[in-house]
């Protein structure tokens, strides 16, 4: 392996602490390039886009750098198919009100029960124009979702999937490509939500052939910001949320009302950066995007190495109830690990390890309809040690040693 994790750790301000961050999932660490970039936004352009002045194209110019930078992430055909937002939810929820004029009373959605809620919610809403909701449930023994049991879901009448990449509680990836071929080839769309998936992988919307793709920023290495990717010629179909007098050309601005944060935008283009410089590292010679898939290998060898450290570790454990992939640290699996210990309540083995400075979570992860079906929510759901590249074997040990002491108290 190439990463070197000395040069990892440094690019992260903020691991500089005795604190072992195992929560990558809620928020990871921000990259300094980010914080510089936003910095220096605010320093030097700060002004409002659309002026003729020159300071105002300048702004104008970061913006779009940062748009092209998170198409290189999504490996976009254009860069008008990256549509920015606060945050995974407002963009999901956005995208079905401008879809909304699609549906027919009658016609049928599907999500599944593994889903975030940012990804059920908004197509729930439907509701309210007739559309049917229709839930793909789990295989409960594997924790995965099965094609057998979408096939029977479907109908002529399905207009839309909605599905996670990988579950922020199982960890389980989904595979994507698959799906979207079964679901075009019956006529349906596809809307992934890829926001515990993106940390992890290199994502390559054009090989999965996606429809929408969302993702959060602020899990990824970046700021509290979110991106959605929306295929061009559906983005044209899309009734716009800005001004009636922006029509449905204007895009994809159609998609972003009101003033976006450019400074965010144009921060969050360093986590390319970032990818690219690990890539070079790792001897790729190629373009920035291939250099940005060379560094999701290192990033995935990493993952691997720390996922089963803490996996052998628990399936050690006869107490210990692993949610998801447990055998190992299967390539379908994100080190997203999540895990009841017979007996002892999740919020209160939480509070035990703040005291060793081991930062991780408890609850449904508001995946609340998955948590229901497994009967957890109301013990306060599961624990969850969500991990990244820039964990170590030794934080890994040093949680275990710390979990061994709490669940003896
Ligand atoms: C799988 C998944 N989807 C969606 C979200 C919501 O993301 P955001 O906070 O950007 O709305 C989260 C946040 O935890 C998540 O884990």
């Amino acid at each position: 392996m190439t990463l070197d994790i000395n040069y990892v750790r440094e690019q992260f301000p903020g691991l500089n602490t005795d604190w072992v961050f195992m929560d990558n999932a809620g928020g990871s660490q921000i990259l300094k390039g980010v914080v510089d970039n936003i910095n220096e936004y605010y320093y030097s352009h700060n002004v409002q886009l659309g002026g003729s002045y020159e300071i105002s194209q300048k702004a104008a110019a970061a913006y779009q750098k940062g748009r092209e930078n998170i198409a290189t992430f999504f490996n976009a055909a254009r860069t008008e198919e990256i549509v920015f937002g606060p945050s995974s939810t407002i963009l999901l929820q956005f995208l079905s009100k401008s879809m909304a004029s699609q549906f027919q009373a009658g016609d049928e959605v599907i999500v599944t029960i593994t889903d975030h809620e940012s990804n059920i919610g908004p197509w729930v809403w439907l509701e309210e124009k007739g559309v049917i909701v229709k839930f793909w449930p789990m295989n409960k023994e594997t924790y995965e979702l099965e094609l057998e049991e979408l096939d029977k879901l479907m109908t002529n009448k399905t207009k839309l999937v909605a599905v996670v990449h990988a579950s922020n509680l199982l960890g389980t990836i989904n595979n994507v490509k698959e799906i979207a071929k079964f679901v075009h080839d019956r006529g349906a769309k596809i809307c992934v939500d890829a926001v515990a998936y993106a940390p992890h992988r290199a994502v390559d919307v054009q090989d999965w052939d996606v429809d929408f793709y969302a993702l959060s920023l602020y899990k990824t290495f970046g700021p509290h910001h979110a991106a959605l990717y929306v295929r061009y010629d559906h983005l044209q179909e899309l009734d716009g949320l800005y001004h009636y007098f922006y029509g449905k050309d204007k895009i994809p601005a159609k998609m972003e009302p009101g003033n976006a944060n450019y400074e965010l935008s144009y921060g969050s283009g360093a986590i390319v950066d970032y990818l690219v410089e690990l890539g070079t590292q790792a001897g790729s010679t190629g373009s920035r995007r291939d250099k940005l898939v060379a560094a999701f290998d290192d990033i995935t060898e990493q993952e691997m190495l720390i996922g089963e450290r803490l996996l052998s570790y628990l399936r050690k454990r006869n107490d210990c109830t692993i949610i998801g992939i447990k055998d190992g640290m299967d390539p379908r699996r994100v080190p997203t690990i999540a895990f009841t210990i017979d007996g002892k309540d999740p919020e209160q083995v939480c509070i035990a390890m703040d005291k060793y400075k081991i930062a991780m979570r408890f609850g449904d992860f508001h995946a609340r309809r998955l948590a229901d079906s497994m009967d957890i929510s109301k013990d306060n759901g599961a624990m969850r040690v969500s991990m990244t590249h820039y964990n170590t074997i030794e934080e890994v040990d040093a949680l275990t040693a710390a979990l061994d002491k709490v669940l003896r108290e």
